[in-house]
């Protein structure tokens, strides 16, 4: 069952019944303001960092589940009836409803009560506000007087407090209102250089600040006292909850339409230009009045729309596909693309399942989300880079988060996980191959951000390698530390106290579990490192990373192998795990993956042999699990892995980051078909159609459905933030479709299914626009390239000449 539909050609998807099985969201802002907003206007906005600069208030886990946002309420002042046009928070029903959610905007219509609502809402480029423009048209053959109330509910700015330190919040809220305009000031008075506003282009017949003014004693947002009556209170918030409702009355005739417009911003003012006159203690809003003149036109609107427009249509302009299936052209010409930037916004941060004040920015998680959005903002991907690469330990480790805000390290949510360093290798091999800017290899990087510490990026990588050489357990494999890619899997912690952060707790010395999982990404990482070396010259460095790739090879053959597939780990008492001998936990899906796509048997038929194994025992419709058998009980050794019940999560849920893993390495040895088929199970598009199951938004990757063994399998979960954006992205575009850039250029080597005759595709890579055919001509993936009309050697387009902007390539596969 579906609950709406895709809009391809406005790069939109049209919710057409708001009781969507689970609030479907989309983000608004781009660069420092952002916002969330569901189908129904729910949600809240952030400055910058979603836990110390939350603008306004949401409560998670709430019931109804999605309460809280940017709501508007209509009252017909002729019976007193009222609506709100998002449906939340009434419910009352409406006649017609749509939400467009586009990129970097949501678009809420609905008709009730013959007025049609119609609401934009979006952040201007550059700027630290939302706009809110509601267009109200009469569609009655009379007269209407409405009224027309806004509402928000200020949040105190640090999310985390705010939600716990009742006891002094009930005390601190502070606003004001001058000229027409909410101002929240809470804390402005002491050290917050920063206040809120809430603006309206409307000539006010009333407002409230004061939360229970607006809603009543022992009311909630479904019915506010102020809205039933139809008159604001124009309360003064003096502690307790600061709000921002603005009431404007209109009297419209039949067929008439006027534009409300709202703005919701965020200011600072200079430290001794805060109060004006400088002694009081009145917000000096001399720099804000400007912006909100502007905005309250509706033509500088207009213009900011179409400006964010001309954004989104250059960054997912860079790579644009049309293939003979409509889910990969959609997920790969706008969602896939669209959701790998949002990655870049909020990493983990903030989500309708990631509160926004639990994680930082994860080290590992930022640095394979760039393979995502590398070739939409380079200079930014540059930018990113530097900034982790100066949270790196002296002696190659890394912090396992760091702070947007401080662009420091920390070890909130533990450190020494052993796969973090390598991630950086990747990254940095991603950004050279996209731009050919070896000159960040030579850019000086801080460790620890510590003055003084600098070294050119290029020794952060080799640190970064050594750190696992440094680190070899019995078996000569990587040490596993606090865990690898996969967090839960957790071998030193043995935490047998309940409540206890498995992410935090050490019980053992780290000196025995080793993970297969990292010795592969070391492979895969050492190779693109040698690669980096030869380009710069460095033979010794190519080298030594040549040989230190296959030792780890040869170690992997000899301990990580089980005869069928990859093993997983050993734990702390030297036991192997992902094995024939284990009871549970036999097959892992995550060794198989990189194993392969690092080289590793793809020449010799153990990669099919693994793969084979992945189909049998890992595969299901709905995606292909971590682990089979999943975990039945807690394993003290283990850690988080075994806490969830079976199916879900780490515990043989479908953890989507994973399955293009598969999806490479089934391309690694040339099965197009099982590698798509594989693509289109979790294609969120593809799963459109059982919406009602999957529950999640039909156009963006959730982090995990629920696997074979939970009573919910095909249900998703934790939906826009994950690792799986970007995976997803590389698997379809680069191996499947096969357009990857290398350092040396453009390669071309599609792996697609076998049904397909060809595919187009237009890429913008190092100034030039590609635009390639690509037809098969028979069967198997051979390829043979034309470009502008000379036959090429290879798969990789050598870089033509500086002039050159355009290049017309053909690739013929099959033989
Ligand atoms: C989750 C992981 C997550 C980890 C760290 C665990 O509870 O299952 O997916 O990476 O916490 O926050
Ligand atoms: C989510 C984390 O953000 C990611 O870094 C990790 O690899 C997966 N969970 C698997 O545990």
């Amino acid at each position: 069952m579906k609950y709406g539909h895709f809009d391809d050609a406005a790069r939109e998807y049209v919710v057409t019944r708001p009781d969507t099985p689970l609030p479907w969201i989309n983000y608004l802002g781009c660069e420092a303001y952002f916002g969330l907003i569901s189908n129904t206007a729910g949600g809240y906005s952030f400055y910058k960092d979603a836990r110390l600069r939350r603008l306004t208030r949401y409560r998670y886990n709430n019931a109804p589940y999605d309460i809280g946002g940017r709501y508007i309420y209509l009252r017909d002042n002729a019976d007193g009836k009222f609506w709100s046009p998002s449906w939340m928070p009434v419910r009352s029903a409406l006649d017609e409803y749509t939400c467009r959610h586009g990129m970097g905007y949501t678009i809420i219509r609905s008709v009730s009560h013959q007025i049609e609502a119609e609401t934009r809402y979006f952040v201007p480029m550059g700027e630290n506000l939302e706009i809110w423009e509601l267009t109200l048209t009469n569609l009655r053959e009379k007269t209407a007087d409405i009224s027309v109330f806004s509402a928000v509910e200020f949040c105190l700015w640090d999310a985390l407090d705010d939600s716990t330190n009742i006891q002094r919040n009930f005390s601190t809220g502070q606003m004001e209102f001058v000229e027409e305009v909410i101002y929240h000031k809470t804390e402005y008075r002491e050290r917050r250089d920063h206040f809120a506003y809430f603006a309206c282009s409307e000539k006010l017949a009333g407002f409230d600040t004061q939360r229970e003014a607006f809603l009543g004693a022992y009311r909630g947002w479904d019915s506010p006292a102020v809205v039933e009556a139809g008159e604001s209170t124009d309360s003064i918030a003096h502690g307790w909850q600061p709000i921002g409702s603005h009431h404007v009355k209109v009297h419209l005739k039949a067929g008439e339409s006027i534009k409300v417009i709202f703005i919701l911003g965020y200011q600072e003012n200079l430290k001794d230009a805060k109060f004006d006159p400088p002694d009081s203690q009145t917000i000096n809003k001399k720099t804000v009045k400007p912006i909100i003149a502007k905005y309250l036109q509706p033509k500088n609107v207009e213009a900011a729309f179409s400006a964010l427009r001309d954004y989104w249509d250059e960054l997912l302009g860079k790579l644009q596909v049309n293939t003979p299936d409509e889910h990969t052209n959609r997920m790969v010409n706008v969602w896939n693309a669209y959701q790998c930037m949002i990655t870049f916004n909020m990493s983990r941060s903030a989500s309708y399942f990631e509160s926004g004040i639990g994680r930082g920015m994860g080290y590992r998680d930022s640095n394979q989300d760039l393979l995502g959005f590398v070739h939409m903002i380079p200079e930014r991907a540059r930018e990113r880079i530097l900034d982790l690469a100066a949270t790196q330990l002296k002696n190659g480790g890394a912090y396992h988060q760091f702070q947007p805000l401080t662009k420091r390290g920390n070890n909130d949510v533990g450190s020494g996980f052993n796969d973090d360093p390598a991630w950086l290798v990747l990254a940095v091999a991603a950004y050279l191959k996209e731009t050919g800017d070896w000159t960040i290899l030579d850019a000086p990087v801080q460790y620890e951000n510590e003055a003084g510490s600098e070294t050119p990026l290029y020794e952060h990588l080799q640190r970064s390698l050594q750190y696992t050489i440094d680190r070899l357990g019995p078996n000569d494999l990587p040490l596993i530390g606090r865990a690898d890619w996969n967090d839960c899997l957790n071998l030193n912690c043995f935490s047998d106290t309940p409540g206890q952060s498995f992410q935090t707790t050490t019980n053992k010395d780290g000196k025995v579990a080793e993970s297969v999982f990292i010795a592969g990404l070391y492979v895969l990482v050492t190779k693109e490192m040698a690669e980096i070396a030869r380009h710069c010259q460095d033979g010794r460095e190519t080298a030594k990373m040549l040989r230190a790739a296959e030792q780890m090879e040869e170690t992997i053959w000899k301990s990580g192998w089980d005869g069928e597939w990859f093993r997983r780990a050993y734990d702390d008492f030297g036991h192997v795990l992902g094995s024939k001998e284990n009871k549970e936990g036999q097959i892992f899906i995550e060794p198989q993956g990189i194993c392969i796509w690092a080289g590793l048997g793809v020449e010799d038929g153990r990669a099919q042999k693994a793969l084979d194994s992945v189909a049998l025992y890992l595969a299901t419709p709905h995606g292909i699990v971590l682990q089979q058998p999943a975990f039945s009980q807690y394993y003290l050794h283990l850690g988080e892995i075994s806490s969830y019940p079976p199916g879900y999560k780490e515990n043989a849920g479908i953890f989507c980051h994973t399955n293009p893993w598969i999806m490479i390495a089934e391309t690694k040895i040339g099965r197009g078909d099982r590698a798509f088929d594989y693509y289109m199970r979790i294609n969120p598009s593809k799963r459109e159609d059982i919406s009602e199951l999957h529950k999640c938004e039909p156009y963006v990757y959730p982090q995990m459905i629920a696997g074979k063994d939970a009573p919910t399998h095909g249900e998703a979960k934790n939906s826009w933030l994950s690792g799986t954006a970007a995976m997803n992205f590389v698997a379809i575009t680069q191996s499947i479709l096969g357009i990857q850039p290398q350092f040396d250029g453009l390669e071309i080597k599609p792996v697609i299914p076998s049904s397909w005759k060809g595919f187009e595709a237009v890429r913008l890579f190092r100034g030039v626009r590609y635009e390639i055919s690509v037809s098969r001509k028979g069967v198997g993936n051979n390829v043979s390239l034309v470009v502008e009309g000379k036959s090429v050697q290879g798969t990789i387009i050598p870089l033509p000449a500086r002039n050159v902007k355009t290049l017309k390539v053909s690739a013929f596969i099959g033989l």
